[in-house]
Parts: structure tokens; sequence; C-alpha cells
């Protein structure tokens, strides 16, 4: 499959409907992914990355129908990550002195990864590439999400090459964004930001004021991933815009895990009194053991405040709720509120272990948190349904 996005510049990347998770197991891939690099001609042919290790055959010879690969004169690598660099060895063999074009820690990053000493040249925010009737303008993009990440400009054409940033995890066989189901669209690019974006908020911020800056026209955006952005293309840079700022809707999500359901119940007894406090909340509740930690993820990114639940066991907390816990840690979500809740047998532990580890995590911990003996009964569900109107009322 290629296609082309105008009379010069052809996708050649690779939709792979076949992923269920990415970055190991760590990201959770519902729609699959594209792996997008892209072909264009000009008095000089460049090549803008590539593709996964495991598609690299078919890369290539799919690269071969749409052009000698000899007649290749540049390859601008914008990331070194192996989504976007697995078919770089063995291009490089077929070509092995086509000069590389990235920024000096994407050098690193190849060099690390593969081992190769090849024709690599650094380049900065604002040096060029002269093509022909067009050039490249590149623009450094520390930190979004790695340190070697940059993007590129095609003058001309006026498309924004952005790699991983304005993606998404999300195979299709329309590749526009006017074509796709816009809620499907949403979603992807949304959980794409909350669960690998979010811990570079201010670095995506400063890019993007850099970006606006730089007064470049943009027609399009040619992300990695996901679909090519031709329609009002600028939709997505406003939405990241938004993104950035530490970013909350009307919602509060809680997330639990249950032995025996008493912390189930004291959760839904919760929702029941944010309810009542507030009509207007959007409510989400979440089981840990059962539902999916990226799409949480991404309701936690949405909400100004998360309630957290778990019984005591082994003197801590079940371990869905530690490793989810690990993720929020990570993602440095702020300007969130929290609270703890739980039920025990003989120990309190996991309540005031959940605060800590909210506390931890960036979240302002509004009070000691909620919890029941053994099975909740009628008089502690009501607590239950008091302490969520109450948790309302610390939110302002
Ligand atoms: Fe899609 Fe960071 O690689």
């Amino acid at each position: 499959m290629s296609f082309k996005i105008t009379e010069n510049v052809t996708w050649v990347g690779k939709v792979d409907w076949d992923l269920t998770k990415f970055h190991g197991e760590e990201y959770s891939t519902h729609k699959g992914s594209t792996y997008n690099a892209y072909l264009v001609r000009d008095e000089k042919n460049v090549l803008i990355d590539t593709v996964w290790l495991p598609y690299t055959e078919e890369f290539v010879d799919n690269l071969q129908k749409e052009i000698a690969l000899a007649e290749i004169d540049y390859i601008i690598i914008n990331h070194g990550e192996v989504d976007h660099s697995g078919a770089l060895t063995k291009l490089m063999e077929l070509i092995p002195d086509t000069p590389i074009y990235c920024t000096a820690n994407a050098v690193k990053s190849l060099k690390g990864q593969y081992h190769k000493e090849w024709n690599f040249h650094v380049v900065k925010t604002g040096d060029k590439l002269n093509i022909g009737s067009k050039e490249f303008i590149f623009v450094e993009a520390p930190m979004m999400h790695w340190p070697d990440t940059m993007m590129c400009y095609l003058t001309g054409e006026n498309i924004l090459f952005s790699n991983d940033a304005f993606g998404q995890h999300y195979a299709s066989e329309y590749m526009f964004n006017d074509l796709v189901d816009q809620a499907e669209l949403y979603r992807e690019t949304l959980k794409y930001y909350a669960n690998i974006l979010t811990p570079f908020n201010r670095q995506v911020e400063r890019k993007l004021k850099e970006l606006a800056e730089l007064n470049l026209t943009i027609d399009i955006i040619c992300p990695s991933h996901g679909v090519v952005w031709r329609d009002n293309p600028m939709q997505i840079v406003n939405k990241y815009t938004e993104w950035v700022k530490d970013y909350q809707e009307n919602q509060i999500t809680i997330i639990y895990d249950t032995m025996w359901d008493g912390t189930r119940k004291l959760a839904e007894a919760i929702a029941e009194g944010i309810k009542q406090a507030d009509p207007a909340v959007n409510i989400k509740l979440y089981n840990t053991g059962r539902k999916d930690k990226n799409d949480i993820l991404t309701e936690i990114f949405q909400s100004k405040a998360i309630l957290v639940g778990s019984p005591t066991v082994n003197n801590g907390v079940l371990s869905s709720i530690a490793g989810i816990m690990e993720e929020i840690r990570g993602l440095q979500f702020k300007n969130k509120k929290a609270a703890a809740f739980g039920t025990y047998g003989w120990s309190e532990k996991s309540v005031k272990m959940i605060g800590q580890l909210l506390n931890d995590a960036g979240f302002e911990v509004v009070n000691d948190g909620y919890k029941v003996s053994w099975n909740p009964d009628e008089v502690t569900l009501d607590g239950a349904v008091e302490f969520g109107k109450s948790f309302v009322k610390t939110l302002g």
C-alpha cells in the first residue's frame, strides 16, 4: 500500500491492523496503529523515516515499487525509536552511503540501537536542506517524546512532518483525518497525548509556541502514526494547546480494585454522593483489575479529581492499584485533587498507603480518606455517600 498526499509527497509506511500492544506491553492499541514513512520527490528525492522492524521486508519491497532505491538522495530520520527506524538497517545495507539527516541525539540513539557508522548529517533548528524547488526546514523537538525527536517542514507543499506529535495509534485504510470516524480519531489522539506526552507538557508547550513564532503556513500535518491531518490541520495544534495546560474537564474518576466486593460497594456509594452533590459532574468508575490501564489513564488525564480505592492485602494494596499508581506517578499529572478509600479486615494500611502514593504522584490529597472494616453495611455505605459529598466540596 502507498498513497499520494500531494503530487510529490507519497505515504510509504505500514498500516498495522494486528497491533494490540505498543511499547512492549505498555500501551494498548485497540485500533491497531500505523508507522508512517514519506517519500518526497523533487530534484532530490527524500525518504522521511521508515517502519517498525518486523515490517522491514514489506517496507523495502513496497518502497522499491515506488522508487529505485538508488534514486533516494537523502534520508531524514525525525526520531530514532524502533517503530520508525526499524527498517533502517536493511535499507542502509542496500544504499549504504545515503546521507541521514537527524539530530545529534538521534545519532546517539541510532548508534546505540544499531551500532552502525552511517553517513550522518547532524541538523539543528533552523537548518535547511534544499531539494530543488523546495526545501526542508528542521525544527528540533526534544522530549516530544525522546531527546532525539525533531520535526521537519517542507516549503512549497507547506507540510509539517511532526513525527510522534499529533499522532494516534489508529489503523485505517482511509488515512486522512477528514475521512475517518471523528469520535474514534479524537479518542485515539487524546489517549496518545495522555499516555505518552503528558510528562512533557512544558516542553510541548514551548515547542508549540516556537512553532507559532516561526509563522509557517501549515496546510498539512503528517505525523508518524495514524492519519494525515489535511482538513483544518490546525485543529490538532489547537487541541494540543489545550492539553499542555494541565488539562482537565468537569470529570471525577474513581478507580478501585476489590477482593470480595466491599471496596466496589464503597466506590459506587462515593459516586452516588458525588452525583447528589454535583449532578453536572461526569463520574467514571473503573475496576483496575479488569479494565484497560491506558484507557483509565486517559480518563484520569481528563479528570479534575480522582479517588483511588483498595482493600488492605498483605499490609499493602492490591497489585493492580499498585501498578497503575506507578503509571500515574510517571505521567506527572498536575492540578488534580485526590482522595483514597478502601476496606480492611485487621490492618488499616491501604488507605494511608494510597494517600501517600497519590501525594508522591503530585496530587493534592484533600483528606485522610475513607476506610471501612470488613464489609460495608448500611451505615458505612451512607458514610461513603457523605464522603463523596464532602469530596465535592473540597473541589471548590
Ligand atoms: Fe512512534 Fe516515539 O516512536
